[in-house]
């Protein structure tokens, strides 16, 4: 997916953003849409205010899609649950550096579980104390918002700090994957490609959709290849 090989754009759809209610058939939706993995928020109401959804629920959509589900822990004690979130259906596990347990033995017990292991850190993160973990982990997770809803504004001052991170873990030859979460759309999801980000997570952007999903993740995946911010139609036939 990455290290110098030529990046394609991964598409992941976050489903904080859609109809709760239905939520399998959402994952569907996008899975029949062509996105390339789900991304799962799970919010504690402790390390973020909001509360979403825990095992019960991952494990619940597990059979919705063969596709990899990405759980993005938002809780202040990842370590107590990476099991129940191994178990219940997690390809991969990310959590957060800032949260209250070891990172170092939160990727091990990930490991140990047989998951992939991702490290999430926040806007106000710096990228240095990301670096200690890179050859550890096997996604990092770089939010473009703060932590705890859907639909926020995507925050570009956070774009110099992938493309330092993207550049750190090319220069150690590693084939890390880096995601970016949190208002990646049509016009953003350029910019963050073009910085470094290989996992695109969109929320609103794909479920403020009614309908087929497929156009608009190719315009996603198209707007990200061009590595060009999206310009609308309108922008277009004036230029
Ligand atoms: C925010 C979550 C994101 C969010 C993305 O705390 O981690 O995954 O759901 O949704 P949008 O794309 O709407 O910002
Ligand atoms: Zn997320």
């Amino acid at each position: 997916m990455t290290g110098g090989s030529k990046r394609v754009p991964h598409i992941s759809a976050s489903v904080l953003n859609a109809d709760f209610s239905h939520l399998g058939a959402e994952v569907r939706r996008a899975a029949e849409a062509g996105v390339d993995s789900i991304h799962l928020d799970v919010m504690d109401g402790h390390f973020v205010d909001n509360i979403t959804m825990g095992p019960v629920v991952v494990e619940a959509l597990r059979p919705h899609t063969p596709l990899p589900y990405h759980s993005h822990l938002m809780i202040s004690r990842p370590l107590r649950y990476v099991r129940a979130f191994a178990e219940a259906g997690s390809d991969v596990i990310a959590f957060h550096l800032e949260a209250d347990d070891d990172p170092a033995a939160v990727i091990d017990e990930i490991h140990r579980a047989g998951r992939g292991a991702g490290l999430a850190i926040n806007p106000e993160t710096p990228a240095e104390r990301a670096l200690p973990f890179l050859e550890r982990i096997d996604l990092l997770l770089v939010m473009t918002v703060n932590p705890g809803r859907g639909g926020q504004a995507f925050m570009t001052d956070v774009l110099p700090k992938l493309a330092a991170l993207r550049a750190e873990a090319d220069a150690l030859g590693l084939d890390l994957p880096i995601a970016v979460d949190g208002g990646v759309n049509l016009e953003t999801i350029g910019l963050a490609f073009a910085a470094g980000g290989d996992v695109l997570v969109t929320g609103s952007a794909l479920y403020d959709t009614e309908g087929d999903l497929g156009g608009v993740v190719r315009a996603l995946r198209d707007a990200a290849s061009a590595q060009q911010p999206h310009l609308p139609d309108l922008e277009r036939s004036r230029s």
